[in-house]
């Protein structure tokens, strides 16, 4: 299948939200809603790069849609409910929320909650945002979530008994667990969702590889001196960061692109060609990994002090013949 911006619907008279816009994907996203007639709100950490990435869209012409500034620091709990209040009173609404901010392997950091910063950014960050932000996405007509996850994902392990990193710490595997935590999430929201009838659509999306500043930003932060340069070496094999983020467009626009449907480059390995329907991590299809992890998060926002955070209820267990679980 080739499908390109070019296949984007018009999206005039939609608002998405696109997490982490400065820069790689997220800039490329918000680049292409913006083309195709879209409010697009940055949500970004950092004013100065926010400024930059807003100028380098404008720069481009006089765009069809509109775009706004929306601050938000996914590894700060407080600036996450602070970013969802500011919507809901700007706008009221909103009808794509694409949840692409990310981190990768890092030295074991912590967010400004104490999570390790990895699960807490890419994961934690961004199911919070979702569940604050799922009263202005239900009603509207096509509204959809997307999570960016990784093929990353395919290594990535939930280790329930250590999710912080605390007694045992990688940096890739804990971004290979905070990326499999990302399409877990994406297709238990679905489950959930489903389960109470509501049109709103969760579905998630991997990028393959592409030439973003992901892997620059990591490598820096190594600590080791070769990384550098293999980054550097190994750039040109990537693909760009607007093919990158065909997957995560075609999830969040594409009339066929369905609820709880995993999306990423068709090419080999997938790591890089067209978008194509792909299937997930084993642990993502299995309901119960899923609906511990979701509880676990649930727990971990609330201790945080998200008190009233909620969100759809579990999916109905299906009975088996002799009437146990299936
Ligand atoms: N590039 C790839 O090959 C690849 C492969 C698989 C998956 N992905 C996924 O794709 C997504 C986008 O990554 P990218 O490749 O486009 O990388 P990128 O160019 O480094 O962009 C990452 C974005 O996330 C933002 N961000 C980081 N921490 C944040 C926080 N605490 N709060 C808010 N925003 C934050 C960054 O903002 P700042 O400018 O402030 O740093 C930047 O805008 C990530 O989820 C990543 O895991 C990428």
């Amino acid at each position: 299948m080739v499908w390109t911006v070019a296949d984007i619907p018009d999206q005039g008279g939609r608002l998405a939200l696109v997490t982490g816009a400065t820069s790689g994907l997220g800039l490329e996203t918000a680049r292409a809603l913006l083309r195709r007639g879209a409010t697009v709100l940055l949500g970004c950490r950092d004013a100065r790069r926010a400024d930059a990435a807003r100028a380098e869209l404008l720069a481009d012409g006089d765009p069809p849609g509109t775009l706004a500034v929306l601050p938000l620091d996914l590894a700060d709990l407080g600036s996450v409910a602070a970013a969802a209040r500011t919507l809901a009173d700007d706008h009221g609404r909103l009808d794509l929320l694409i949840n692409n901010a990310g981190v990768m392997a890092l030295p074991r950091q912590l967010t400004r909650d104490g999570f390790e910063r990895q699960f807490g950014t890419n994961h934690l960050g961004h199911l919070a945002l979702t569940l604050l932000l799922l009263p202005l996405l239900r009603g509207r007509s096509g509204a959809r979530v997307v999570t960016v996850t990784s093929g990353a994902q395919y290594f990535g392990r939930m280790a329930f008994d250590d999710l912080q990193g605390e007694r045992r710490y990688d940096r890739w595997r804990a971004y290979g667990q905070s990326k499999l935590a990302n399409v877990m999430m994406a297709l238990e929201l679905q489950r959930r969702l489903a389960a109470e009838g509501s049109p709103l659509l969760s579905l998630a999306a991997h990028p393959g590889v592409a030439r973003t500043n992901l892997q620059v930003a990591s490598a820096a932060a190594s600590g080791n001196w070769l990384e550098p340069r293999l980054v550097g070496l190994l750039a040109p094999l990537a693909q760009s960061a607007a093919a990158g983020a065909l997957p995560q467009l075609y999830a969040a626009t594409a009339p066929a692109a369905r609820g709880g449907g995993h999306y990423a480059p068709d090419g080999l390995g997938g790591l890089r060609g067209w978008p194509t329907e792909a299937p997930p991590a084993a642990a993502a299809l299995d309901d119960d990994q899923c609906r511990r992890l979701w509880t676990c998060s649930l727990g971990l926002l609330r201790q945080a002090g998200l008190t009233d955070l909620s969100g759809p209820e579990p999916a109905p267990e299906t009975p088996g013949a002799d009437g146990s679980r299936a």
